[in-house]
């Protein structure tokens, strides 16, 4: 499984403790990885730039789980092509998004498009949560989960 955009390795450690041994890492930012180094819970952690190509094979990863960064000035929307490429056919694309950013970027629509072209398929969308409980009215996020043709 790959963690795309690892940050500190939070979502890495809880996925380990929970039985996930087989995990790499990946962010934009060496400090962001070496942080994450420090938790000794990936196999391997890479500083890659989504958005741009990503330079593994393709269908390398079962599963690509990314939390917290298609949000507001981190990754675009175009990031898909490139998980969509390096997940085997049949695995799982998990992230979560913020609910106004959501509705108000360009993502519903590339989600939607990549869906009408057959490049994956929505298994699941989780429901809405506030992971803060000083949470504004817009704070909420939902955790989506795509399977890849
Ligand atoms: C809010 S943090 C979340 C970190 C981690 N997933 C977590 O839940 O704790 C967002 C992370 O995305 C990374 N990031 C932002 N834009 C990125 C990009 N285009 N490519 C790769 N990583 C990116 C940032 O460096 C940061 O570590």
């Amino acid at each position: 499984m790959l963690d795309a955009g690892a940050g500190t390795g939070l979502v890495g450690e809880i996925l380990h403790q929970n039985g996930y041994s087989n995990l790499e890492g990946m962010d934009i930012s060496p400090e962001m990885l070496e942080e994450a180094r420090k938790k000794n819970v990936y196999t391997a952690l890479y500083q890659k730039v989504m958005g741009e190509p990503l330079g593994f094979p393709s269908d390398s990863f079962d599963a690509i789980v990314s939390v917290g960064v298609f949000t507001y000035g981190h990754a675009p929307s175009s990031s898909f092509d490139e998980l969509i490429r390096i997940t085997k056919p049949g695995g799982y694309i998990i992230f979560t998004m913020r609910l106004d950013f959501y509705e108000n970027s360009d993502f519903k629509q590339k989600l939607t498009a990549l869906e009408e072209s057959g490049k994956w398929k929505l298994s699941e969308v989780g429901y809405r949560f506030s992971p803060l409980s000083t949470a504004k009215p817009d704070g909420y996020y939902r955790i989506w989960v795509y399977r890849v043709s």
